[in-house]
């Protein structure tokens, strides 16, 4: 059922006007939340789709609609008169199965442009890579255009180490690899820009979004320590060592190997390339690390 927020409009008229019909899958999440509402001034007709309709804090002019990418039946009737279609899961071990079906169900209802949120990487065995290779290379063969988004690590993968850096030192098994880490305020930029554009039914395209620059969990050490005017250090762990200290923490263990496969990525320096194609697509340069840091810095600091 698609309502506006606190309303129910289950006999609104879907079929409208010359506005695109865009939805959002993930409309609560990191990226998500961001897109939703810089889409809420463009001149479009936005729907937002959460499991929890009533509970999203989106723009109260958003309309919203109930899924659950667990149950693929709640998928086709929420996509009714989408044109163009945002797709992003948080990490799940079924993600690949339930992508594959949203892709279904928007190929169904006549969706005419998805634009899925992945991730940078290479070829590898390595979760979540490995999970967006084998969802991209469905949607490659699916009769509908698409936007592959292929970000690296977001920046506020840090806010993990919030507490470890308030009592000074962090660590991980990032070695001395390279990350470019890019703002998710800046991945939603372009994907606006990518669901606004007019583009041709064949069209298949794949952008790969860094930040400014890569750095290493040293140079980001100096970096918190600069703002916070006390030393911060990152303290090396094994693969196994984090292994060992995720699990003590509590996390469940496909997380944990998400997290030792991410730093795996980061000590081969996988996700230290820096491209230009956030300011090419946005006209800006893309956010930087430091400034996420000082807008977060306290967070880091008690
Ligand atoms: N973290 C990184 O550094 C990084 C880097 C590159 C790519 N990525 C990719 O970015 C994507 C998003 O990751 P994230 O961690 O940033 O996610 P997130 O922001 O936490 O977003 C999770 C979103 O997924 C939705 N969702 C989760 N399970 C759902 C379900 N069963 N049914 C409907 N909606 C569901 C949530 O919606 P509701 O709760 O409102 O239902 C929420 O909006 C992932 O595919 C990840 O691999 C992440």
């Amino acid at each position: 059922m698609i309502h506006a927020k606190g309303t129910d409009m289950s006999n609104h008229s879907l079929s409208n006007t010359q506005k695109p019909r865009i939805a959002i899958a993930g409309a609560t999440g990191r990226v998500g939340s961001t897109l939703t509402t810089l889409l809420a001034s463009d001149p479009v007709d936005l729907v937002a789709l959460t499991r929890q309709p009533d509970a999203a804090q989106l723009p109260a002019s958003v309309a919203t609609a109930g899924i659950d990418f667990e149950r693929h039946d709640t998928l086709r009737g929420a996509l009714r008169g989408v044109d163009r279609l945002f797709i992003s899961q948080g990490s799940s071990p079924r993600q690949v199965d339930n992508e594959i079906a949203m892709i279904d169900a928007a190929v169904a209802s006549g969706v005419r442009h998805i634009v899925k949120l992945s991730a940078s990487g290479p070829a590898t065995r390595l979760l979540p890579f490995a999970w967006h290779m084998q969802i991209e290379a469905y949607l490659a063969r699916q009769p509908v255009a698409s936007t592959v988004l292929r970000p690296g690590a977001f920046t506020d993968l840090l806010k993990r180490a919030g507490t470890a850096v308030v009592s000074g030192s962090w660590g991980g098994a990032a070695g001395n690899g390279r990350v470019n880490f890019i703002d998710t305020r800046d991945i939603a930029e372009v994907a606006r820009v990518a669901l606004l554009e007019d583009i041709e039914p064949e069209s298949q395209r794949a952008y790969h979004l860094t930040g400014p620059r890569a750095w290493t969990m040293a140079q980001v050490a100096e970096e918190f320590s600069r703002l916070l005017g006390r030393s911060v250090t990152y303290v090396h762990r094994s693969p196994a060592q984090e292994r060992e200290a995720l699990l003590a923490a509590g996390l469940p263990s496909f997380f944990v190997d998400l997290l030792v496969g991410l730093d795996q990525a980061f000590r081969e320096s996988v996700l230290g390339e820096t491209t230009s194609t956030v300011e090419e697509l946005t006209g800006k340069a893309p956010r930087s690390l430091t400034g996420w840091l000082t807008e977060n810095i306290a967070t880091f600091r008690s």
